[in-house]
């Protein structure tokens, strides 16, 4: 993609859809704001907008079975695995926190950085689409000589952002949200834990901390 910080893993997209599927009960249409817990697993899930243009929510674990949850598929995708075997040896990569983001439009670019230049590639972002995305809704980004380019998701895909990698969402309006499957992961080191956790502690209820394992935000 020529630009910083950023690589594609290829995912098991049948994995993928089966996540979805496990919680789209709760996940459908009409979910905006605050808690759902499924009647059938006990998954509970949490969604919060952050209130940029748009109607992105961020949707992650709201109990800890839907903390469990995004732990099963982060493994079952093996996730880490896979980062390893692009980065090289990076140490023990944990998932901090997983989350759905959905959105059926955006109005405006708003570009911004998820994790900052110290973090560089020991923190990503992945994301990767549940459905295949339209010509637009998706990712801007800024290459390594400054200029605009487009990323188009694919299922199958999924694209993993750390420090300092400048993006958006392309600006679309659709019928159906897009749904994406995240995770928020990376390195225990705590020496660069701070720098991580102001992304990665900040994203929804609960996170995994290097060293004291899941840890509830207070409200
Ligand atoms: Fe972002």
């Amino acid at each position: 993609m020529n630009a910083v910080n950023v690589v594609e893993l290829e995912l098991d997209h049948e994995v993928v859809t089966t996540a979805y599927q496990q919680v789209e009960d709760i996940l459908g249409y009409g979910y905006v704001e605050g808690q759902r817990v499924s009647e059938q697993s006990g998954i509970g899930l949490f969604s919060l907008c952050p209130g940029w243009n748009g109607d992105l929510r961020w949707v992650s674990a709201g109990n800890d079975r839907g903390f469990a949850f995004f732990d099963h598929y982060f493994q079952r995708l093996g996730v880490a695995e896979k980062t390893q075997d692009l980065l090289g040896d990076c140490g023990q990569l944990i998932m901090y926190s997983g989350f759905f983001v959905v959105r059926s439009h955006t109005v405006n670019p708003y570009y911004h950085v998820d994790f900052s230049a110290a973090v560089g590639l020991n923190a990503l972002t992945l994301m990767t689409p549940i459905k295949p995305t339209g010509d637009a809704g998706n990712l801007l980004f800024h290459d390594v000589n400054g200029d605009e380019q487009v990323y188009r998701y694919s299922t199958g895909k999924a694209v993993c952002f750390g420090g300092e990698f400048y993006h958006s969402t392309e600006p679309f309006e659709s019928d159906q949200p897009y749904v994406f499957l995240c995770f928020s992961y990376g390195v225990t080191d705590l020496k660069l834990w701070d720098a991580i956790a102001e992304t990665a502690a900040e994203q929804g209820k609960m996170y995994r901390h290097p060293a004291h394992g899941i840890v509830a935000v207070a409200d």
